[in-house]
Formats: structure tokens, sequence, C-alpha cells
């Protein structure tokens, strides 16, 4: 999908491809990053701050970012410089079932994912249940998922929908400056404007489980 005109867009996708963009077919983490380190991804990282920032700090792991807009993706993907454990894909989440295995993530993010916050828009929320057994089939047993959010009406359903699809919610807080749980905490982009405001982050986090699906 693309929104806002950047310059020369396809050319800077190109020259990005080769090296980071995983392409649109089944994929093997393995042969794609050429070792078996555990994969953490994070779907929508708009410009990708928090997951190259993971990806610096975690090097025995791998990094896995979707986003569905090109235009803004392309400034996530200029960002890496020597990083050899992170691949991006242009994709929304809803069309990775064709393309991600079940059983290959270690990890899931979801920062400021749209809150989508008329009700009649509710499915499209990445926390409505449907996404989160789908999550379950792509996690390794006992993986964490991590949602991060300004939006209370999303906060509230998501903790809705994890308790509904029958996981144990861990480490809810209405201020995540304020919680242990989330010392090591990497700001994204649009933390950021919410951290110079001084407003609060919502933030949860829950555990993938087999038995559930
Ligand atoms: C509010 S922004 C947050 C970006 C970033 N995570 C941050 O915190 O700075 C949400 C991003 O998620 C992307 N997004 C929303 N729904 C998506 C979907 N279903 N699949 C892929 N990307 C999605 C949007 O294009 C946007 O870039």
């Amino acid at each position: 999908m693309r929104l806002r005109k950047v310059k020369n867009l396809e050319a800077r996708l190109d020259t990005c491809r080769g090296r980071l963009l995983l392409e649109k077919e089944p994929t093997c983490f393995q042969s794609v990053f050429g070792n078996d380190h555990p994969v953490i991804a994070e779907f929508g990282i708009g410009r990708g701050k928090f997951i190259l920032e993971m990806a610096k700090r975690h090097p025995e792991k791998n990094f896995f970012g979707v986003e569905r807009v090109d235009s803004v993706m392309i400034q996530a993907m200029e960002k890496v410089r020597e990083e050899k454990n992170i691949r991006y894909l242009i994709a929304n989440v809803e069309d990775l079932v064709e393309i991600l295995p079940d059983n290959s993530l270690s990890g899931l993010f979801l920062n400021f994912s749209d809150p989508w916050p008329k009700k009649r828009n509710r499915k499209r929320r990445l926390t409505y249940r449907d996404y989160l057994k789908q999550y379950d089939r792509w996690l390794i047993e006992g993986s964490t998922v991590q949602l991060k959010t300004d939006s209370d009406i999303l906060f509230a359903f998501s903790i809705e929908e994890v308790s509904q699809t029958g996981h144990i919610l861990r480490d809810v807080t209405l201020d995540l400056s304020k919680s242990s749980a989330y010392e090591d905490n990497i700001r994204t982009e649009y933390e950021e404007r919410f951290a110079e405001q001084e407003l609060p982050i919502r933030a949860l986090r829950y555990d993938s489980g087999k038995a559930l699906l």
C-alpha cells in the first residue's frame, strides 16, 4: 500500500531489496538469516526505530518487521547499517498466513497498533481474537506477546480479547514509565511524541499457548 509520495521510492526500495526485504513467499527463517536463532517479530513497525534498536541490543536473536505502507517502510529499511539480524516485509498482517510458517516466531511486539476506534471496525484491530489465535499458531508455545498503546479503547479491547481467548495477562500497566516490568523499554517513534507531552502509555504482556487454539 502507498499513502504518501516519497522521492525515488522504487529506486530506494531496490537498493534495500536484496539486503533487507524478505520476499512474499513461504519463509524459512533459518535460510534467510543463515542460523537458527529465535525470531522476534513486530507488526506495524512504522519507521522502525524500535525493532532496529532491539536488533542492536540482541545480536543473539533475529528480528522480523512487518509494515503495510511501503513509503513508511522504506524509512525503516534505510536506517539499517551493519545489522545482519533483521529483515523486513511490506505486507498486511492479514496476508501473512501464506508466508509465515507455524511455530516460526519466538516473540511478538505490537507497538501503537492502529486503534480503529469505531466499534464496527473492531475486527481490524491487531488484538482481535482471530488475530490472537493466528499468533498462537505462528508463535512457539510460551512466547511473549507485548502490546503498548496510547489508546484506551484499544487497551480495554485487548485486555478483553486476550482474556476471552484463554490467555493469562501479565505486566498490565496504565503507565509504563512507572512499572518496573518495563525498565528496559525502548521507545518507538510514536511513543516519543507521547512522552514529550508526558502522556501515559498503556502496556500488557501475555504468553502464547497452543492449547488455546
Ligand atoms: C500508529 S503507527 C505506529 C508505528 C510504530 N509501531 C510506532 O510505534 O512508532 C501504526 C503502524 O502500523 C501499520 N499497520 C497498521 N495495521 C497494519 C497491518 N494490518 N499490517 C501491517 N501494518 C499495519 C501502519 O501502517 C502504521 O505504520
